[in-house]
């Protein structure tokens, strides 16, 4: 299939390798940095409400979903609040910026929603499109439709500004931009959930989700600047799938920077990735219920990545709380953890595997290395090889000091051929965006657990798998994360976002 060497060609052509890293401009062009914020200069702007009240984190992971909130104006900018609103402002030395609840490679944000919602009082009384601009937490109104469109559920589509990354990450930013769009889902979902809402994620042509959100418009945006379609979201309890059809938006989405580095390999990978977006069978999730903490929403407005580590260690419970809070990312099956354990209460220092869907424990000893000695540690968890991978961990991310500091970090190793085969390209797509849904989730438990995390792009992939053992394309590590205590940087002031 034609795609899939495109995809083979992008993956392999953007690995870091030790002596060469994936092509950037390798220096950050100031003058063209790009606009965070898109905006649609005309569109009438409404301004969201801002609830404070939030049910408990914990309450999250029960077995019943919380009573469902009927969909109003409140409820959706409650969720979209906890979502992709801005969580904080952060200042130092005259210059400020803005971080959000969702977590964003170099803080980019190449993600944008937009939302397909049935009339609402203080929206409209017609059903509407809008675009979430989360500066001002207020929605765009792009289109009013003259038709019905069902009640009590409505359609939210993530696109990616492929550009936004581009700028500074150059040919490997079109992986980024799908580890953000995959920590913009789970960000939505786990909002969603506090809701009693429950995400479902559409499997739909990206052509088709072009169109529905006059994406495909290609005279309204820059064309260094276009959107590419990720993912749709149906949100409520729909039974039928309608969707409208969206004529031509007046309004034109803002240019965000005033000149452009092309990557013509950007081009080809977005190409390639395009289809019906696969439906992943969903993972058993245990039976875990973390202690009773704080508010889900004091939580995601807290959660912060860690620029550095104190090297201190964890419980075991902690770092089981950890792997079993990443079960709760439903549609993440296609992804297991090659851990890295410096400091956990309890287990010894050393390389460790869980195998987060247990049908593929086979394929993986098949695939690693065979000298492995895979002892059961319990729920899935086994001691690859004892020893002190302070050091590897560190050199694998780009010798990022933070991967040796936590308590422990890991590679999540994808099943990737398998996947290219059964999906065609846009699997390769889907693999990301279910690394970063459990990027997002396992940063919210650790900031439940009082610890602190950081997502890491930025690993030597062919280091890492060969020290696994790994010589083909069975499975490919598409993530990097790290968890453990931070060190807060005093020197930054942090003031509220609205
Ligand atoms: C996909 C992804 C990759 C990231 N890679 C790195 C990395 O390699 N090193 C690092 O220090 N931080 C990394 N981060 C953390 C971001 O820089 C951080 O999310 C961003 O600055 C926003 O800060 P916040 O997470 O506190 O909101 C990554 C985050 C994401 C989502």
């Amino acid at each position: 299939m034609k795609n899939i060497a495109s995809v083979l060609e992008y993956h392999d052509r953007t690995k870091h390798r030790p002596s060469k890293y994936a092509a950037s401009l390798g220096y950050m062009d100031w003058a063209t940095q790009p606009d965070p914020f898109r905006r649609y200069k005309g569109a009438t702007l409404i301004p969201l409400t801002h609830s404070e009240v939030t049910p408990p984190y914990h309450l999250l992971f029960q077995q019943d979903p919380l009573p469902s909130a009927p969909l109003c104006y409140e409820s959706l900018s409650q969720l979209l609040r906890y979502s992709l609103g801005l969580a904080a402002i952060k200042s130092h030395g005259g210059s400020s910026w803005a971080l959000r609840c969702n977590a964003s490679s170099g803080n980019l944000h190449p993600t944008e929603c937009y939302i397909i919602a049935p009339s609402m009082e203080g929206i409209s009384d017609h059903a509407t499109l809008s675009h979430y601009a989360p500066r001002e937490h207020a929605l765009e109104l792009l289109h009013t439709y003259d038709s019905s469109l069902e009640e009590g559920t409505f359609l939210i589509a993530l696109s990616s500004v492929v550009w936004r990354e581009a700028w500074k990450y150059g040919e490997r930013s079109w992986r980024y931009c799908q580890l953000d769009a995959g920590h913009a889902y789970q960000a939505i979902n786990i909002a969603a959930s506090m809701l009693g809402w429950k995400c479902e994620l559409l499997s739909v042509d990206s052509a088709e989700i072009a169109s529905l959100f006059g994406l495909d418009q290609s005279e309204r945006f820059d064309p260094n600047e276009k959107e590419s379609p990720d993912l749709l979201i149906r949100i409520g309890v729909g039974t039928s799938l309608t969707l409208p059809h969206t004529p031509k938006i007046p309004y034109d989405a803002n240019l965000l920077s005033s000149s452009h580095h092309l990557w013509p390999i950007l081009k080809l990978i977005g190409d390639a990735t395009e289809g019906i977006y696969p439906q992943i069978p969903p993972l058993k999730r245990g039976d875990y219920l973390p202690a009773p903490s704080k508010s889900a929403g004091e939580i995601i407005l807290k959660r912060r990545s860690a620029q550095m580590m104190d090297g201190s260690g964890i419980t075991k419970e902690q770092f089981r709380s950890l792997l079993s809070a990443s079960l709760f990312c439903e549609n993440t099956s296609d992804v297991h953890f090659v851990l890295f354990v410096h400091r956990v209460e309890g287990l010894e220092k050393g390389l460790y595997i869980y195998v987060r869907d247990k049908k593929d424990l086979i394929s993986l000893q098949q695939s690693l290395d065979e000298t492995f000695k895979w002892q059961e540690c319990g729920e899935e968890l086994y001691l690859l090889r004892e020893g002190d991978f302070r050091g590897v961990a560190q050199m694998i991310s780009c010798n990022q000091e933070i991967a040796k500091e936590g308590a422990f970090s890991f590679g999540m190793l994808c099943k990737f051929s398998s996947t290219l085969e059964t999906h065609g390209g846009i699997g390769y797509k889907s693999l990301y965006h279910q690394c970063g849904m459990i990027g997002q989730m396992l940063y919210l438990e650790a900031t439940s657990l009082h610890l602190s995390a950081t997502g890491i792009g930025c690993f030597l992939d062919d280091e890492f798998h060969a020290l696994l053992g790994i010589s083909d394309q069975r499975y490919q590590s598409l993530y990097h994360f790290t968890i453990g205590r931070a060190i807060v940087d005093t020197r930054i002031t942090t003031l509220p976002p609205y």
